[in-house]
């Protein structure tokens, strides 16, 4: 996305506070998030948490600090709002990687199968699905089905096959993941266990199997961020996009928490959709009232009933 011209000289925190008044905006971002983003924010949370706050708003714009299937989501709960994304490229590989048409081809390969969608993905699979999951409900969904009912899971294989073990049941899954989440090596959590003895391992569950079974803890962000305050042990080895560890940090400032790196030499455990947002971009986003999520009505209200669903069962 081209970026918009922005005076050097202002100051973008104080300008960004001044818009939200002047347009009764409401800031909501996720924890992957730059630091600088979420000392702005209004609400921080996980996935579950930022839906419940953009449907509860009584704010007229809503800003999303955060990437499109989350921005998306909002407008579907909360459609008399505007809603913006600083950057409308912030993607997803989960959402991207799971195609209505192939989603909706692949349940009609499976008649009488509950279809459940983790909330990563596209409004059009969303309308196409029975439920919705986050990584906090999950298994709660998965356990709302009738026992016996087959079940399909997309988008995402790792918190598919790892469901699959908290619950005991089988679920078909469809073959996707989080380039992220992805990245994270067992061989390097080896190495990083014996140079932090005593620390805890807290995963994501989009992080793939061998890498679940050396976690202590696996969770949604905020549930993460919680277990990680509460915990009698002081050292963490942190296993998710390395943001979350600015509000570890912020509430326990005594503590250790260790990012646990990528396989290969780069920043991939950030996630690339979600760094496109920028304090500056957030900025002439509301300066501008652009770019907007807009989405047609007949789509909108097809993608609300599933997720519907899943709240009320949050
Ligand atoms: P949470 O719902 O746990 O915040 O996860 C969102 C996400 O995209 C993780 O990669
Ligand atoms: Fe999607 Fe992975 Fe980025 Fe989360 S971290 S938004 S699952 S690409």
């Amino acid at each position: 996305m081209e970026q918009p011209q922005v005076d050097p000289r202002l100051d973008l925190e104080a300008e960004i506070l001044r818009l939200k008044r002047e347009r009764n905006a409401v800031i909501l971002a996720h924890y992957y998030q730059e630091s600088e983003i979420q000392e702005l924010a209004d609400f921080i949370g996980d996935s579950l948490q930022l839906a419940q706050a953009a449907r509860d708003t009584q704010a007229d714009v809503i800003v999303f600090c955060g990437v499109h299937f989350m921005a998306e989501t909002a407008k579907i709960l909360n459609p008399t709002r505007t809603v913006l994304l600083p950057d409308l490229d912030a993607g997803c590989s989960l959402a991207s990687g799971c195609p209505g048409d192939r989603f909706r081809a692949w349940r009609e390969r499976h008649p009488g199968a509950v279809a459940i969608s983790y909330i990563n993905c596209t409004a059009e699979v969303k309308a196409a699905s029975d439920i919705i999951c986050t990584s906090s409900n999950a298994k709660k969904v998965v356990e709302s089905v009738p026992a016996g009912t087959p079940i399909l899971f997309a988008p995402d294989r790792n918190l598919g096959r790892w469901l699959m073990q908290q619950t005991g049941r089988e679920m078909i899954l469809w073959p996707g993941s989080c380039i992220v989440h992805e990245t994270f090596s067992e061989r390097k959590l080896v190495a990083l266990r014996t140079a932090y003895p005593g620390a805890q391992i807290i995963a994501h569950p989009e992080c793939e199997e061998a890498v679940l079974r050396m976690a202590d803890f696996v969770g949604s962000t905020t549930r993460l961020l919680e277990y990680a305050v509460s915990s009698p042990h002081d050292t963490f080895i942190v296993v998710t996009e390395s943001g979350i560890l600015t509000q570890m940090r912020k509430q326990a400032p005594h503590k250790t928490f260790v990012p646990a790196p990528p396989n290969a030499q780069c920043a991939c455990n950030e996630c690339p959709f979600m760094r496109l947002n920028t304090l500056e971009k957030l900025y002439t986003c509301m300066r501008d009232m652009t770019p907007e999520l807009v989405m047609p009505e007949a789509l909108r209200e097809a993608a609300r009933a599933p997720i519907d669903r899943m709240l009320a069962l949050s």
